[in-house]
C-alpha cells in the first residue's frame, strides 16, 4: 500500500494550524538541525544542512561548493529537473521518516498556484507563526510571504505548462519538462514549462521582496539554489512540483514520458545517503512511478481551468476524429519529431528596458496563416536564450506585439506567458561548474498570432517582445520599507539571443 503525500492546506483546514504531519515534520526539522555543527561546514549527512547542501551550496566566493561529492547536484534547466527532484525528495523523506522512527510519514505538498483554490497562495500559517521555537518559521523569507500576503496570481501559468507537450526536446520548441540534455547539467540551460513558472516563480516571491520598480530590495533562501533546501517550505513545494509530473501525464493520453529505449535520459543516475548509512544511487527509469516508490498523493486531478482549456481532452476545440473513422490513426504526431525552422533572430537583447526587444523576421512571413485548408497549423515559438544578469530580478511577463504604450495588464491575450528569474545569479557566472550559460525559457506563442492574425493586426516582418515584472502588492508597505537590506541594484538581464521559430 502506497503512502499518501497530503495537501497541507486541506489538512490545516480540517485539522487546524498544526495539523499531525506538520508536528512530526517541525520536530524532524529540529532533529536534523541539531546535526549540524554550530559553524563550517555540516558532516553528517541525515542533518538539515548537509541535504540542503545536496541541492546547492555555495563557497566563500559564491561558488558551488563540491567538496563533498554529494553537494550542489540540483539538476536544472534540463529534463533532468522532474526526476532529480523527484529523487531528491525521496531520498529527503526517507531522512526524516528516519529521524521520526515513522515509516509511514510522507512529506505534505504546498500547491501555491492552484488554479481553482486561490487561498491557498498564502503560505500556510504553521510556517508564518513567528517564534523562537517554531522550526517551521524562518525570516530569510520575503516578509510579505511570512507577513501572510497570498503569492501574485499566475495560477494560470499551472493550466498553461499543463498543456504543454512533449515532456522534453532537443528542437528548440517549448516542452513541459525541459530540454533533453545527454549529460546532466547543473546550472542554466533550457528549462520546461513547469520549471520556470510556477516553480521557479514560488521561489523568487516566497525568497525576496521588490520594491514598486522590481528592484530586489531584500534576498532570502528560497531565492537560491544555494540556500533553497534550508527552508522548510522547499520541500513541500517540490512535493506539489512532483504532483504535477504525475497530473500532466494522467491529464492526456498524449502526454509521456521520454522513451524508455533512450538511455541518456532512462539510465543516468545520481546518488543520495541513505538512512542506514552509505548512499542510495536511483535511475531516472526507476523513479517514474511514484506508486513503486512507495506514495501517491492525496489529490491528482487536474485544474478545471485544464479540462476548460482549448484542445484539451473534452474542452472546446479538442480534436475528434474529423469524422474519419474511429481516431488514433489519425492522431497529429508528436511535436518531437517536427523540425522548427528559425524565422528570426537578434542577439544580445537588453531584456527590462522600457523599449520591447525587436526580433525582425528573415522574410516577412504570415508564419502558416495563409496555409491550405486541412494542413496542420503553424506552431509559433519565442525562445530567450542565455538570459543572464548581474543583479537579482523578479519575475516578468512577457508580451507579444503590445501596441506602443499600452500596457500588459489591457492584453492579456498578449501574454506569451512568464520568466520568473531562479537561478539567474547561478546561470550568469561563467566560473561555475556548467555555469554562464544563463537561463532559457521557450515559450509557444501561438495563441498571439492567432488572435493577431484574427483582428488584422499580426506584423509579418516583426515580432515585439515586451516585459513587465510581477509584483506582489503589499498589504504592509511599512514591513516591506523596514524589510529593504539597503543597496538596491536594479536588474540588468540581457539574453544572448532571442528567436522566434515555427514548426
Ligand atoms: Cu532545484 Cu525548486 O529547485
Amino acid at each position: 500500500m502506497a503512502r499518501t503525500r497530503m495537501d497541507v492546506w486541506t489538512r490545516t483546514d480540517d485539522e487546524g494550524t498544526w495539523p499531525e504531519v506538520l508536528v512530526a515534520y517541525a520536530r524532524a526539522v529540529e532533529v536534523m538541525r541539531s546535526l549540524d555543527p554550530v559553524s563550517g561546514k555540516p558532516r553528517d549527512p541525515l542533518s538539515w544542512q548537509f541535504q540542503a547542501a545536496m541541492h546547492g551550496r555555495a563557497t566563500r566566493t559564491g561558488r558551488a561548493d563540491r567538496s563533498n561529492p554529494l553537494w550542489s547536484r540540483c539538476q536544472h534547466g534540463s529534463w533532468f529537473f522532474l526526476p532529480w527532484h523527484r529523487m531528491f525528495l525521496a531520498a529527503f523523506e526517507a531522512v526524516v521518516q528516519h529521524h521520526l522512527g515513522d515509516a509511514d510519514w510522507s512529506l505534505p505538498y504546498w500547491y501555491a498556484l492552484d488554479p481553482d483554490r486561490r487561498s491557498t497562495a498564502v503560505l500556510p500559517p504553521a510556517f508564518r507563526e513567528n517564534r523562537p521555537d517554531n522550526a517551521l518559521f524562518t525570516p530569510n523569507r520575503s516578509v510579505l510571504a511570512n507577513g501572510g500576503d497570498p503569492l501574485p496570481d499566475v495560477s494560470d501559468s499551472v493550466t498553461q505548462a499543463l498543456a504543454a507537450e512533449p515532456f522534453a526536446t532537443d528542437t528548440g520548441i517549448a516542452s513541459f519538462g525541459g530540454g533533453e540534455r545527454s549529460r546532466p547539467s547543473f546550472f542554466g540551460e533550457e528549462m520546461g514549462a513547469i520549471e520556470d513558472t510556477p516553480h521557479g516563480f514560488v521561489h523568487v516571491v516566497v525568497g525576496n521582496d521588490f520594491d514598486a520598480q522590481g528592484n530586489t530590495v531584500r534576498e532570502g533562501w528560497m531565492g537560491s539554489f544555494f540556500t533553497a533546501g534550508l527552508d522548510p517550505l522547499f520541500w513541500l513545494h517540490h512535493a506539489n512540483l512532483d504532483r504535477l509530473w504525475q497530473v500532466w501525464l494522467d491529464a492526456d493520453p498524449e502526454h509521456r514520458n521520454p522513451p524508455d529505449d533512450d538511455p541518456a535520459w532512462f539510465r543516468t543516475s545520481f546518488r543520495f545517503p541513505a538512512p542506514g548509512g552509505g548512499t542510495t544511487t536511483y535511475r531516472v527509469g526507476d523513479v517514474l512511478d511514484p506508486e513503486a516508490l512507495g506514495y501517491t498523493y492525496e489529490d491528482l486531478s487536474a485544474p478545471s481551468t485544464f479540462l476548460a482549456a482549448p484542445g484539451a481532452p473534452g474542452g472546446p476545440g479538442a480534436p475528434d476524429d474529423g469524422g474519419i473513422g474511429m481516431g488514433g490513426a489519425q492522431a497529429p504526431p508528436p511535436r518531437r519529431h517536427v523540425t522548427p525552422q528559425v524565422v528570426g533572430a537578434t542577439q544580445d537583447v537588453p531584456l527590462t528596458r522600457a523599449e520591447p526587444a525587436v526580433v525582425e523576421l528573415a522574410e516577412p512571413s504570415d508564419l502558416g496563416l495563409g496555409e491550405a485548408e486541412g494542413a496542420a497549423p503553424t506552431r509559433v515559438y519565442l525562445r530567450l536564450e542565455g538570459i543572464t544578469g548581474t543583479a537579482a530580478a523578479p519575475a516578468y511577463e512577457v508580451f507579444v506585439n503590445l501596441p506602443p504604450g499600452a500596457s500588459g495588464a489591457d492584453h492579456p491575450e498578449l501574454l506569451a506567458g512568464r520568466l520568473a528569474t531562479f537561478g539567474l545569479a547561478e546561470a550568469s557566472r561563467g566560473d561555475s561548474v556548467h555555469g554562464g550559460n544563463g537561463l532559457t525559457k521557450v515559450f509557444e506563442i501561438t495563441h498571439v498570432r492567432d488572435v493577431l492574425a484574427d483582428r488584422g493586426r499580426w506584423d509579418p516582418a516583426r515580432v515585439a517582445v515586451t516585459f513587465e515584472p510581477v509584483l506582489p502588492v503589499p498589504s504592509d508597505t511599512d514591513a516591506l520599507a523596514q524589510a529593504s537590506t539597503g543597496a538596491v541594484q536594479p536588474p540588468d538581464l540581457r539574453a544572448a539571443r532571442v528567436v522566434v521559430l515555427s514548426a
